[in-house]
């Protein structure tokens, strides 16, 4: 048993903006109550602008990261050997005892692979989701972490489930980091939602909060011009509140300036900070997105989902209808609207439980990584049965 060393040298990594949400509550923890585990922070820059990254470390409240990798944009390969690259240099250096990797961005990946050809044993936070959609970059990086991994981290059952079929044994259903960071945040939310709607001139005015990022949404120009046509529609009727993701703007921009001028509805905002994101969506009437994050935030807080998409990873979210996947641009005005308007059906939305953990997720991930002999199931890989 570990618990008898002295200090544990663990290496967090974070680089791409919904990593910083899943890891503040694993940080807050290890800083609050875990003085034996010596935790180095290293951001890859995958996100770099101020709103993209600084934003969330001090709403968060996370500590600086000790280094940043400045890897920044570029191709999947390229961005994904940069990682692997940088990290394999700073991992030779320091040596840690486990590298903790949350999620599916390159950054997830890229420094998985680092460390586990290295030998040096990985922990996966939000293991076992899997949209069954090997087209989105995300879920070639989450399964292939998972396969390098040698502690996984499930959030939910599924996840569970879904890692046992591919014949990783042993994984632990901890519940979902992004919920401990949703209810920490959840009471400075509920006392700030109103200045913050009203900074945006929403007050007293029903919205839908829309939300783009996936390549497959906004890299194909006719694609996203027909997304763009459906919020124009939908904001005929309801305001729209979109916050723009920097791929989406330069898609966007690229489209011309015809891709927008007819959307009156349409109030446009830069990326905003956890708690802004969170006080919009908290009022709003319905969320229409594309984000995993999202709409699982959306589920938890009892607002309506529309996700532009086929698949998710997230199917605890489609329960009651509560999140509805719709892949074409031409229903989803038609969908969004009912959606946002059903007062009777978004009431019993509030009584749905919630399957994505009670909030301490963190607490129990830290207490098996001191508890648990990960460098020994290091040595006999991940696929060890259990
Ligand atoms: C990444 C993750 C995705 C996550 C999303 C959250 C991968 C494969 N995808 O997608 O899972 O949901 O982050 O935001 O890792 N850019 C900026 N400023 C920044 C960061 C990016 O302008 O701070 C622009 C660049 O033009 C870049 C583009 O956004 O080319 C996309 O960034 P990238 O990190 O490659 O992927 P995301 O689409 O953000």
């Amino acid at each position: 048993m570990l618990e008898n060393l002295t200090e544990i040298k663990v290496t967090l990594v974070v680089g791409a903006r919904p990593q910083f949400v899943k890891s503040a509550p694993i940080i807050g923890e290890i800083v609050a109550n875990h003085k034996r585990i010596r935790l180095e922070i290293i951001h890859t820059g995958q996100h770099y602008d101020p709103e993209m990254s600084a934003i969330f470390f001090r709403e968060l409240r996370i500590g600086r990261p000790s280094r940043n990798l400045h890897v920044g944009s570029g191709s999947h390969a390229s961005q994904t050997a940069n990682i692997m690259l940088r990290m394999e240099e700073q991992l030779m250096k320091t040596r840690p005892d486990l590298l903790i990797v949350p999620g599916d961005a390159n950054t997830t990946l890229g420094a998985a692979l680092a460390a586990a050809k290295l030998g040096i044993p990985v922990a996966h936070v939000e293991a076992g989701l899997r949209a069954g959609d090997m087209s989105m970059p995300e879920e070639i990086n989450r399964k292939l972490t998972d396969h390098c991994s040698s502690m996984l981290f499930a959030p939910t059952r599924t996840a569970v489930a879904n890692l046992r079929k591919e014949g990783l044994h042993g994984p632990f259903l901890t519940g979902d980091t992004m919920v401990d960071a949703l209810y920490k945040i959840l009471p400075v939310v509920q006392d700030r939602a109103a200045a913050i709607v009203k900074r945006f001139g929403l007050d007293n005015q029903e919205y839908v909060v829309a939300t783009l990022h996936r390549p497959s949404n906004v890299d194909d120009p006719e694609r996203l011009r027909s997304i763009l046509h459906a919020l124009a529609k939908i904001g005929k009727r309801v305001r729209i509140v979109f916050v723009v993701h920097p791929r989406t703007r330069s898609r966007v921009a690229m489209l011309g300036k015809r891709a927008t001028s007819d959307s009156v509805g349409i109030t446009l905002l830069p990326p905003q900070g956890y708690i802004e994101t969170l006080a919009l969506l908290s009022r709003a009437r319905c969320l229409l997105t594309d984000s995993g994050g999202m709409q699982k935030e959306a589920f938890v807080l009892h607002i309506p989902c529309v996700t532009v998409r086929s698949t998710t990873e997230w199917p605890e979210t489609l329960v009651g209808g509560a999140n509805r996947l719709v892949p074409e641009p031409k229903k989803l005005s038609r969908i969004v609207l009912e959606k946002a308007y059903d007062d009777a059906w978004r009431k019993t939305l509030s009584q749905l439980r919630n399957p994505f953990g009670d909030g301490r997720a963190s607490a129990r991930i830290v207490q098996i990584i001191l508890r648990s002999d990960w460098r020994r199931s290091a040595q006999s890989s991940a696929k060890t049965p259990a």
